[in-house]
Parts: structure tokens; C-alpha cells; sequence
């Protein structure tokens, strides 16, 4: 990295800077000290996946009511029982596979388990179900969680994405809206990267200069920007996506949830600031320099990239639906096995709100869901008409 002129920062003297107020906000500001500033993609993996002092790996939770943030398997167990009422339908009457990438808390597991033992005792004591948990603390609290559910012999983890087998399904929710992104900036019609940089004047800050690397702007051909408009882009989700199609068995379906729109509206000119949120405590922000380490930073997902990596490992991309939509068409068959608790009405009033919550066109129903599939795929209920 090219050096901007500053006098060298010295971390050490800056502690009571803002944003300096974390244990990874001092190794960062030590890293750029040495190094130059980095990439707002190098500075998400550290803040998110840090092996110590990252979001994701402090064992502390994230998701969920006494988290940052609420995902669709931590509102209630309909969502997952959707995701089991999947797997039934992908059921060929032998040994299936699920792999679940990012489980989190392990709640959609829990849910999609309970519901197949439920209601499909024959596909439960078929089914084996990997997780790919990169944590090691975060899977043994999964295992311990799931094995009161499952048989601990079809209970399997992968640490990482290579290490995954194939399998009949391969579920992800909200995997790839936290993956590391590159930002870009439109100056007088060419594209700028913007890096962070740190000084003792300003703590934590935006630095733009030139691309990391060109090919950060295949995604953004065509795309005509407005001045200073940001975009976000992010070459790893499609490595990503690729490496998970690959491991969808013939018959076998990729199913993705994340915010995301397509490409034209992903970056559409009057999307000036780009779609990088950060959530504290369930309050939303836009500042992804504080707090580093503990606060989650997130951004919406490129449809169409993902489809061109689906696509590319050989899978058929099925028309992408909103959560809203996608519930709607499954959730009917769902609702009353997860409601029914032999006629507790307080439990049937719970499911009924969150089946509100899981379709609301502002919040998680606008979701996008992502379907993919290798060869011949039975009829699939959230996507009747289109398989
Ligand atoms: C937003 S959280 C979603 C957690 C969970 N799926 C849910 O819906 O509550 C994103 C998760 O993806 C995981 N993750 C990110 N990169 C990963 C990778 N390469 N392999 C496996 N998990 C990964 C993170 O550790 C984190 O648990």
C-alpha cells in the first residue's frame, strides 16, 4: 500500500480516540499503523471472523432476543418446520443429506429436527444433518442442543465449507449478507475503493484510492452511477456459493436466505450510501467503525450474482421469491402442525404472530429467498408451478 503523507499513528497514544474502545479496534489501529490502511473487506473478516476478538467467535450471542439482531429461525419454530416441510418434499424414500452452513444458535436445526419427528417420522430416521460451524465452542453448544432432538449418530460437523459432503439440500440463512465486502465510490464517473485508514485527528476513517484489484468491477458493468454513490461488492460470496453449489447432490436443491435485491436495483443511482447496516442491541446504524468486534456490520446481497455462481457450478436457478411469498405458499401445510398444542390458544396466538412477523413486506418478509437445483426435483410447494 502506497503511504497517504500522514505522520506514522500511534495507537498506543490514541486509546481514549472514538472507536478506539475495543480490544480489536487497538490491533487494528496497530495493523494500519504498520501497514497502511486496509480494505473495507479485510476490515469486515477482522471485525466479524477475528479469531479472538471477532463478532462471530466471543461466544457471545448475536442473534436472537438477547442479541444484536432477530433472524427468521430465532422468531419462532414455523420457520424452520418450513425449512423441514423442504426436505420432506425433497425426500426419495432412502438416506437423505441436509447440510446447514452458519447455524448460528443452531435454532432452524432444532426446529426443522422437531417438526420432521413430528410429522414425518420415516424422513427423520433418514435424514443425516451436517453443520458447517467454523466455532468450536459455538458447535459443541449445537451438538449438546441438538442431540436432545436427534440421533448424536446423524448429527455430524464440518469446521469449514471444503470439508462439507454433498448433499441433498444445502440451507444457509443469512450466511452471505455477512460475508467480507469491498465499497466502492463513484468520483467523476470511475470507480474509487474505499479503505480505512486511521488517524489520531479522526480515529477510525473512510480513505479512498484505487481498486485492490480490477475485478471487483465485473459485478458493476453497465451500472451507471451518480456522483459519490457507494456500492458494496463482494467477489468471496460467489467463491462462496460456487463451493456450496458444488456439493448439491442430483435431484438436490440449494436454498438461500438473505437480504439482497437484483444487480439494477442493488445499484441503482438513488441508492447513494450503499446497504451497509450495523445492529448494536437491536438498534440499526450506519457507522461500521464503532465498536469493532462487537457490533455486527452487514450488507444485502448481489440475486444475481449468486445465481451466476449457482449457475456456474451447474445448477438451475429457480425464480427468487420473497420470504412473504415463500411462506405463504408453504406455510398453510406448516401452521397448523407447529401451532397445534392440543388446543393450547395461547401457543396457536404465538405462532400466528410470528407467521406475521416472517411475512411483514417491511421486515423479514422481504427476505430474499434463493432456490437452486441439480437435475429432476420433485414438485417443491414454495415454488409451485416453477420446478
Ligand atoms: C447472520 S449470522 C446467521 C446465523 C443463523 N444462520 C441464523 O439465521 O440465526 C451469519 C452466520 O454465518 C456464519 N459464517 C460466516 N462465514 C461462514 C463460513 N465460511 N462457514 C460457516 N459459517 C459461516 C457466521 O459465523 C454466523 O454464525
Amino acid at each position: 500500500m502506497t503511504q497517504r503523507g500522514a505522520a506514522p499513528f500511534d495507537p498506543l497514544a490514541a486509546v481514549n480516540l472514538p472507536g478506539l474502545d475495543t480490544p480489536l479496534a487497538m490491533r487494528l489501529a496497530e495493523r494500519i499503523a504498520e501497514r497502511g490502511p486496509i480494505t473495507f473487506a479485510e476490515w469486515m473478516e477482522a471485525c466479524l471472523y477475528d479469531s479472538e476478538h471477532g463478532y462471530y467467535r466471543r461466544g457471545v450471542p448475536t442473534v436472537g432476543r438477547d442479541g444484536d439482531f432477530l433472524t427468521s429461525p430465532e422468531v419462532h419454530p414455523l420457520f424452520g418446520a418450513s425449512v423441514g416441510q423442504v426436505i420432506s418434499e425433497l425426500w426419495r424414500g432412502k438416506p437423505l443429506t441436509v447440510v446447514e452452513v452458519g447455524p448460528g444458535s443452531g435454532a432452524m436445526a432444532e426446529s426443522i429436527l422437531r417438526q420432521l419427528h413430528a410429522t414425518s417420522a420415516d424422513v427423520a430416521s433418514e435424514l443425516s444433518y451436517v453443520l458447517v460451524e467454523p466455532d468450536a465452542a459455538a458447535a459443541e453448544r449445537t451438538r449438546s442442543r441438538l442431540s436432545q432432538v436427534h440421533e448424536a449418530r446423524r448429527l455430524q460437523f464440518c469446521s469449514a465449507i471444503a470439508e462439507m459432503p454433498s448433499a441433498d439440500l444445502v440451507v444457509a440463512n443469512e450466511l452471505l449478507d455477512a460475508l467480507p465486502v469491498h465499497r466502492l465510490v463513484a468520483r467523476a464517473g470511475a470507480w474509487r475503493e474505499i479503505y480505512v485508514d486511521c488517524s489520531r485527528a479522526l480515529g477510525f476513517h473512510d480513505w479512498e484510492w484505487e481498486l485492490s484489484d480490477g475485478s471487483l468491477l465485473d459485478p458493476l458493468m453497465g451500472v451507471e452511477p451518480s456522483e459519490g454513490q457507494i456500492v458494496e461488492v463482494s467477489p468471496l460470496r460467489a467463491e462462496i456459493v460456487e463451493s456450496l453449489a458444488g456439493r448439491v447432490c442430483d435431484g438436490g436443491l440449494l436454498l438461500l436466505f438473505d437480504y439482497g435485491y437484483e444487480r439494477s436495483r442493488l445499484y441503482a443511482s438513488w441508492r447513494r450510501e450503499g446497504t451497509l447496516m450495523t445492529f448494536r442491541k437491536h438498534v440499526p446504524g450506519d457507522d461500521p467503525y464503532v465498536s469493532p468486534g462487537e457490533t455486527d456490520i452487514t450488507c444485502h446481497v448481489d440475486i444475481d450474482q449468486v445465481s451466476e455462481a449457482a449457475e456456474g457450478a451447474g445448477l438451475r436457478a429457480l425464480p427468487s421469491r420473497s420470504q412473504a411469498e415463500w411462506l405463504h405458499d408453504l406455510g398453510a401445510a406448516v401452521l397448523p402442525s407447529v401451532a397445534d398444542a392440543g388446543g393450547d390458544r395461547s401457543r396457536y396466538l404465538a405462532a400466528r404472530r410470528a407467521a406475521e412477523t416472517l411475512t411483514d413486506p417491511a421486515g423479514l418478509g422481504r427476505v430474499a429467498v434463493m432456490g437452486f437445483v441439480r437435475g429432476e426435483v420433485a414438485s417443491l410447494s414454495g415454488w409451485r408451478g416453477y420446478v
